[in-house]
């Protein structure tokens, strides 16, 4: 028998396709560039299966020009490039990678958490341009400290437990605010359950750790940043479009708020002349949470497994649609 044909979207650690490799025939876009949206099209046609990438929008369109594919795998715990609802309305299994990344994750929020409050980047960039003198004093260049502070942290997934769990080291005090309450993050953590808007009051770093969505969607707007603390510093590790960007700039500028830390902005890639990149209390990087060498094998090696169970009908280690396995492509391809 064939082998079932798939197509990875962009270079990811290939040791961590291993399984993927052996299993199927596999091609992988080899450009840097993003695949033009009609070659998605053309090289996705005759595939089973797709391990996608966040540039690729795969929705209705794609899938229904590629009539083979069951599985799409994505390279992420997040999946808002993916219509999810289209996918199981024709029985397309939509897989994911949450958990091998979350602790890389927090590790990212935290040292963003430091670097604004501690203006890293920004003194960095001043020694560097040879502007330490002996002059220096006591009252320049100060930041602000993280221990012993209040961290609100919104969304208390995987990920929001992780920034959790590193804020108990630094001493601080945890208010969370999450559709349902986790309990035991309570007793291991002493975090405390709050409102939103009790949480933006309150704190002075707002971790957002929520899946994009409809619902998250300028989940931080003008009205969320006016209740927040003149001295709050925010940090955006998730998705760039639950913060209103023109919302946020504003309270920058205005004082509103002291600081941000972005792994994420709206758009992305942020343009080098975006006006946030000029205000020195703000941090920006170019969304890589999970950019570290193991995690991104990790991410692989999940994605990879992904496909090779979803293809052959075994439990697939992360299905978000588990209810697309029943039925259309996926329950026709195996009866
Ligand atoms: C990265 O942003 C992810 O969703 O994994």
């Amino acid at each position: 028998m064939s082998k079932p044909k798939v197509y990875v979207s962009r270079i990811v650690p290939e040791e961590g396709l291993a399984s993927l490799l052996e299993f199927a025939e596999v091609s992988i876009w080899q450009k840097k560039e993003s695949m033009p949206r009609d070659l998605q099209f053309k090289l996705f046609e005759h595939c089973d299966g797709l391990l996608s990438t966040l540039n690729i929008a795969v929705n209705a369109e794609l899938l229904n020009a590629c009539p083979s594919i069951q599985v799409v795998s994505n390279y992420g715990v997040g999946y808002d490039n993916i219509d999810v609802a289209a996918c199981t309305a024709l029985g397309i299994a939509v897989g994911n990678t949450p958990g091998v990344l979350s602790e890389t994750t927090a590790d990212h929020a935290f040292a963003l958490i430091l670097a604004t409050a501690r203006r890293i980047a920004e003194l960095a960039e001043w020694v560097k341009n040879n502007n330490w003198t002996p002059e220096m004093g006591y009252l320049d260049k100060l930041g602000t400290d993280v221990h012993h502070t209040t961290l609100g942290i919104l969304g208390m997934g995987r990920i929001g437990a992780e920034v959790a769990r590193r804020a108990v080291g630094f001493n601080m005090r945890i208010l969370y605010h999450n559709r349902t309450r986790n309990l035991k993050l309570e007793s291991d953590f002493g975090a405390e359950h709050v409102s939103k808007n009790d949480l933006l009051k309150q704190s002075d770093f707002v971790s957002i750790n929520l899946p994009q969505t409809q619902e998250t969607l300028h989940y931080i707007g003008a009205e969320e940043l006016k209740l927040m603390k003149s001295s709050a510093i925010l940090i955006n590790t998730s998705r760039g479009p639950i913060v209103d960007q023109r919302a946020l700039l504003e309270a920058l500028e205005s004082g509103q708020i002291a600081g941000a830390g972005l792994d994420v902005t709206d758009p992305e890639p942020m343009r080098g002349d975006n006006p946030l990149l000029a205000l020195s209390q703000v941090t920006i990087l170019p969304h890589v949470g999970s950019a570290t060498w193991q995690t991104r094998t990790k991410m692989a090696e999940v994605a990879a497994r992904n496909l090779v169970n979803g293809l052959s009908g075994k439990p697939m280690v992360s299905c978000v649609n588990p209810e697309a396995l029943g039925k259309g492509r996926y329950a026709k391809m195996r009866a």
